[in-house]
């Protein structure tokens, strides 16, 4: 078989010889909505341990709005270095679909399985990853769809075996296909990181609560017995935050002190820790309490940082997985060593963390937050708005071979 429509199922096993993908290719690096282009290419070879998903959905991540970009790495260019002779990246980093078929060693799932993809992505014959450490610290992994091609935006999506997830029955396709990277991320930067791991009554302050990490870090933080403190920059996003798990909102317009911190000689650091004293206040006021954040949930980054240093409390740690206003952090030491804070970078999750995370939403604890479903040709679109921040509160998806929204439940 050549090709097959979206929504236009071969027989279990069957894979035709080309696909329908959104793709990125260095001569259109740019602004998201032109950079994504819809094209059809060779469906790929799959290896011993990976699997071909008949993908029925997609969620929208920001690491492909870096993608398109070609900021801050060129993908295409990177991986052409490593040996990949591909000149286009089909990107994707999230998905729900039907295993179609399988490579000869894979014993986890087989053709026919409802699953749900995470993106965490490494050479099994890594040194450290045979020494059964973690993964996701050996020097080859990878993130699935953004490092690695023929991901989410792929018709058949092209994945490891172990990246693969029972699928929630009680989820569409849509919902299935929304969560997982960015739920998995957030698991990992609140439970990976012990003994700075949520417990019960503490205090966790969100940043970009209404945003797809957000969403879950609200949650999981509730799940876990703990109290978020939701920072938003609209009071229209209040409620949301309100509804999944947040026990106080602060809308960071309210304060004016962002960016990197002044030198601490300078005479505009006073004005500074004045703003920073006035946020950390803003917290003990969500929380009815004077008690300080034990995590604080960081990605913005430049802006926000100095900020996430001084109110965590003492003992407490600055948990970052990104550097979405910036990269050049700036902190006031002193308050770091003599209050003994931890400042962690965190990528992704491991296996066993998207499998715990994955199990919260099965058991219904969890909820996808699925914010708006569109069609495959707006692939592009979805990840404009979101390169705008003018995308609505909760998780995006894209239908692939899903031909309409509310397909997939079976619970
Ligand atoms: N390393 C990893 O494993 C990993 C995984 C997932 C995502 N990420 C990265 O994490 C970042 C966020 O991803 P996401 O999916 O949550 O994106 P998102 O849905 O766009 O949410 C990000 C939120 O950040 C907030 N924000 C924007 N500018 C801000 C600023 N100047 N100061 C404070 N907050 C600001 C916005 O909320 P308000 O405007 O309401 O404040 C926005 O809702 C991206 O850079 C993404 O690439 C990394």
């Amino acid at each position: 078989m050549d090709i097959c429509a979206l929504g236009e199922k071969p027989p279990l096993g069957e894979v035709p010889d080309r696909m329908h993908v959104f793709c990125v290719r260095q001569d259109r690096f740019g602004a998201p909505r032109d950079a994504w282009q819809r094209e059809i290419i060779d469906v790929p070879e799959i290896a011993e341990d990976e699997v071909l998903v008949y993908n029925m959905a997609t969620g929208i991540n920001y690491n492909n709005v870096w993608a398109a970009l070609g900021y801050p790495i060129d993908v295409i260019a990177v991986r052409q270095k490593q040996g990949e002779p591909e000149d286009f990246h089909a990107g994707g980093s999230d998905c729900s679909g039907i295993v179609w078929k399988v490579g000869p060693a894979v014993t986890n799932v087989k053709p026919g399985d409802e699953v749900v993809v995470h993106s965490g992505w490494w050479p099994a014959d890594d040194p450290w990853v045979l020494s059964g450490r973690d993964p996701m610290l050996a020097e080859t992994t990878r993130i699935w769809g953004y490092q690695t091609n023929y991901g989410s935006y792929c018709q058949f999506a092209k994945a490891q075996a172990h990246q693969c997830q029972p699928k929630p029955k009680h989820l569409s396709w849509e919902e299935a296909g929304c969560y997982l990277l960015c739920a998995s991320t957030a698991y990992r930067m609140l439970m990976g990181w012990s003994p700075n791991i949520v417990e019960e009554g503490d205090v966790v302050l969100v940043w970009g609560a209404a945003g797809g990490l957000g969403s879950y870090a609200m949650q999981i933080t509730q799940a876990m017995g703990g109290r978020a403190v939701a920072v938003v920059s609209d009071d229209s996003k209040r409620q949301f935050c309100l509804d999944n798990g947040a026990v106080g909102v602060i809308n960071r317009k309210d304060f004016d002190h962002w960016g990197p911190m002044p030198d601490t000689s300078s005479p505009e650091y006073g004005a500074w820790v004045k703003g920073a004293r006035a946020f950390g206040k803003a917290i003990w006021e969500a929380v009815g309490e004077r008690v300080s954040p034990r995590i604080v949930f960081e990605h913005p980054g430049e802006s926000t940082l100095p900020t996430s240093g001084f109110v965590v409390a003492t003992g407490g740690m600055v948990v970052i997985c990104a550097g979405t206003t910036g990269y050049n952090i700036t902190m006031d030491l002193r308050y770091h060593w003599m209050r003994q804070k931890r400042l962690q970078g965190s990528h992704l999750s491991n296996d066993e963390q998207a499998a715990a995370v994955n199990q919260l939403m099965i058991d219904r604890r969890i909820d996808p937050c699925l914010s708006q479903t569109f069609t495959f040709d707006e692939i592009g679109h979805a990840h404009q708005l979101m390169h705008d921040n003018a995308h609505a509160s909760g998780n995006m998806a894209c239908l692939v071979n899903a031909t309409e929204p509310g397909m997939g439940r079976s619970a």
